[in-house]
């Protein structure tokens, strides 16, 4: 085998899945999905890929399910519900062997060997083949395809293979199936097509190139269509064949904007690369991006392979270049969710590429920053002030949740929350507040954070109105906890709205001191009088909390301690969401929490929980949590190992870590990203008890039992570090920036450049 297909020997950088199972291939698909944040591509497999979809009497699940997408490429496609959803385009990696007339197929013959690797520190996708066909032929070859870090319009595959027989008539076909499925073509040339969406206008161009040696000469294919190859030779056995072929992609957002030439201009530069070049720039771009965010776990391989996942996908799922686009629900890797963007992204993504990979976490602010429009037309449509994001996003900002889905159970359900699940302004705020105190990047503050700032306040404003009893409630809300809908006053809405509120004022308050021009002139264009302010500073103070003054705990939402009590522990063993077992309606009369609410904002504000206060909420709301949501599991890990139990904490980072690694058909439709941006703030935010956001860096460390050393690299204020924790102390190196002050377990260190600081402290609570 070459060298260069060959996976990294250490197991902890590979996962490894071996044959096909038609009922978790496509959840397999998604774990090993290739993405550089522009495109990503599903890890279906190019030669005998299996069947499409499976019907079962009445049903169909889809097996494989071959996907290339490329970010921001929506549209409002003709199917139910109208929403837009990103359009696949097209399935450039498959490949067909036709032998002596016979199609190798995997339903046909035997499959001696499949192996697909996730290669995740060099960001590949690696196969292995035994195939014997019907008629005892055996092809027996080996695959990588990536899709580039360091050049994001481009991916590549190469596949090799010999066969065990002379005089066979080998076909060989390099297609690009399914091209522009669900677009009108515009342009259709030998090595390159183009397609316009319908409806949004978008367009999208695919140049391809591919070359088959056999033996090492080349051969010259047939071009029945465009992009599609067609070899034929007669089989020599052992004969190498190799495959090389390599994809270039580029997205137009205008009418008018031709993206061909870009994209057969993508395909030149890596053309003249060649393979081994393209291979060598993107595994440098990956080994980059692993300096700046790969976390070590020593005393835990589970843990440690599980961590990488995380931050492979994190990775691969941002694009530093693209502030047109953010990050969807399943990222690149799948269908659910049409590609939408959710709180999931501010409050579960950003802390990772806030600290790790600050550019990537700016271009999705900025994305906020250019949908502010549309967000002020929500609130205007609604009858409110300011800003209003939508509660899913596609390109635009416009809200596109759909507005009835079917439910679990075969009825239409009426969908809430694009209308009532209003924390999201306040989550964006508070991941633009976040980036800017870890980052110090003053300039987007003042060009683009201000103005989300003062636009999500202005909204929270005019919806929290004063009424009889002198508070100004938020009614007719879903807070995190989708199951109980329609509520009024929910605590993580309205503490964070506070914030909201109090950040906007602050912020307001230092443009003024520090560009005082910069100041009024942002107080013209937004029309921003000193009364509004006053307005800002009520509300802020009038906003009922829930908090109960003797307990210290926050009531999820008004009247929510009158609902059932429902013991959870009675439905451990359920195999479905406990909505579906009591039924919605019980559900929702219950006290059953489907994901963390208060719990997430404890994880968010810890400082609305002082004293006491955090252990108190989280013991009360911990138990009646039933992780419907794989949002959940990592939150409630991270608020536990900030309190110390870090047996719990563990407990809760597994369930986080294992989604989508075990054959959990649920990521069938794409990797839950958010979960794993929870695995990365449980480990970093938690364990390791790091704290970027206030005057000076703080880290409170307690290591679960087990874990001998946990080290990661951060970023914040321009400095780069790196912290090593083990049983006894915290070493720290400053490895970029000027020296800075560092608090360790409550005391304060001073850090130079150059020089590591070992600090002696016990860092297991037990
Ligand atoms: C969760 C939401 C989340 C969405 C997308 C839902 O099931 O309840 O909090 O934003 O999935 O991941």
């Amino acid at each position: 085998m070459d060298e260069a297909l060959r996976p990294t020997p250490d197991a902890t950088w590979v996962l490894e899945h071996d044959g096909y199972n038609v009922l978790t291939e496509s959840a397999l698909e998604s774990r090993f999905a290739l993405s550089n944040g522009f495109l990503g591509v599903r890890a279906s497999r190019a030669v005998s890929r299996g069947p499409t979809w499976v019907s079962w009497l009445g049903y169909v699940k889809w097996a494989s399910w071959p996907r290339c997408y490329v970010a921001g490429l929506f549209d409002r496609p003709n199917t139910e519900p109208p929403v837009p959803a990103l359009v696949p385009v097209a399935d450039w990696s498959r490949v067909r062997i036709v032998l002596d007339g016979q199609p190798q197929l995997l339903a046909d013959g035997k499959t001696l060997l499949g192996c697909r690797r996730l290669d995740m520190h060099r960001g590949l996708l690696l196969g292995e083949l035994i195939h014997r066909s019907t008629n005892g032929i055996t092809v027996e070859g080996d695959e990588l395809r990536l899709v580039s870090l360091a050049d994001r319009a481009a991916a590549m595959q190469i596949l090799r293979f010999t066969l065990d027989r002379d005089g066979i008539d080998v076909k060989l076909e390099a297609t690009f199936a399914m091209a522009g499925m669900g677009m009108e073509p515009e342009r259709m040339e030998p090595n390159l097509g183009a397609w316009r969406a319908e409806g949004s206008g978008k367009g999208v161009a695919m140049a391809g190139h591919a070359t088959l040696r056999v033996g090492g000469a080349v051969l010259v294919p047939e071009r029945p269509f465009s992009l599609r190859w067609i070899w034929q030779w007669r089989s020599i056995a052992g004969q190498r064949v190799e495959l090389d072929r390599l994809v270039a992609v580029a997205r137009a957002d205008m009418p008018g904007f031709d993206p061909a030439p870009v994209a057969a201009a993508a395909l030149e530069r890596n053309r003249v690369l060649g393979w081994r070049g393209m291979l060598a720039a993107h595994t440098t771009a990956w080994r980059e991006r692993w300096q700046a965010g790969d976390i070590v776990i020593e005393g835990d391989e589970e843990m440690q392979r599980a961590v990488r996942f995380a931050v492979y996908h994190l990775t691969s799922a941002a694009n530093p270049q693209d502030e047109r686009v953010s990050v969807g629900a399943r990222a690149l890797t799948g269908d659910a969710y049409f590609g939408h963007v959710f709180w999931d992204t501010e409050i579960y993504l950003l802390p990772f590429y806030t600290a790790v990979w600050p550019e990537a976490a700016r271009a999705m602010l900025m994305y906020r920053f250019h949908t502010l429009p549309a967000a002020r037309a929500k609130a205007a449509a609604m009858g409110f002030k300011g800003a209003l994001y939508a509660w899913e996003s596609a390109d635009t900002g416009e809200e596109t949740t759909p507005a009835r889905v079917v439910g679990p159970d075969g009825a239409m359900v009426d969908i809430l929350t694009g209308s009532m699940e209003i924390h999201i302004s306040a989550d964006i705020a508070y991941a633009v507040w976040q980036y800017w105190r870890v980052t110090g990047d003053d300039a987007f503050m003042r060009d683009a954070g201000v103005e989300i700032l003062i636009e999500t306040a202005r909204f929270w404003v005019s919806r929290a109105v004063a009424e009889a009893d002198g508070a100004r409630h938020i009614r007719h809300v879903i807070g995190p906890d989708e199951y109980h809908e329609d509520v009024d006053d929910n605590a993580y809405t309205n503490v964070l709205a506070r914030w909201n509120l109090a950040r906007a004022l602050d912020a307001v308050a230092m443009l003024r001191a520090r560009r005082p021009e910069h100041a009024a002139a942002m107080a013209v264009k937004l029309r921003l009088a000193d009364s509004e302010l006053d307005d800002w500073r009520d509300a802020a103070a009038r906003i009922p909390t829930g908090l109960d003054p003797a307990t210290g705990r926050y009531e999820q939402f008004a009247g929510y301690d009158r609902r059932e009590p429902i013991d959870l522990r009675q439905y451990a063993d359920r195999k479905v969401p406990i909505d579906v077992v009591l039924g919605r309606a019980r559900t929702q009369a219950s006290q059953v929490v489907k994901q963390a609410d208060v719990v997430a904002l404890i994880g968010l504000l810890p400082e609305a929980f002082p004293g006491a206060a955090a252990e108190a909420n989280f013991r009360y709301y911990e138990p009646r949590c039933a992780h419907g949501s794989s949002l959940s599991a990592g939150m409630h890990a991270l608020v536990a190992a900030r309190l110390g139990d870090t047996a719990m904490a563990l407990r809760f980072l597994r369930q986080a870590a294992e989604a989508d690694l075990e054959p959990d058909p649920n990521s069938a439709g794409g990797i839950r990203i958010a979960g794993l941006g929870g695995v990365w703030q449980a480990v970093v935010l938690g364990f390791a008890g790091l704290d970027l956001g206030g005057e000076a860096i703080s880290l409170k460390p307690q290591l679960p039992p087990g874990w001998r050393r946990l080290s990661f690299a951060v970023r914040w204020r321009g400095r780069a570090l790196h912290l090593g924790i083990t049983g006894r102390a915290v070493r720290v190196a400053l490895t970029e920036g000027p020296a800075t002050a560092i608090a360790i377990a409550g005391t304060t260190h001073q850090l130079s450049p150059g020089a590591a600081l070992e600090v002696n402290v016990p860092t297991r609570v037990s």
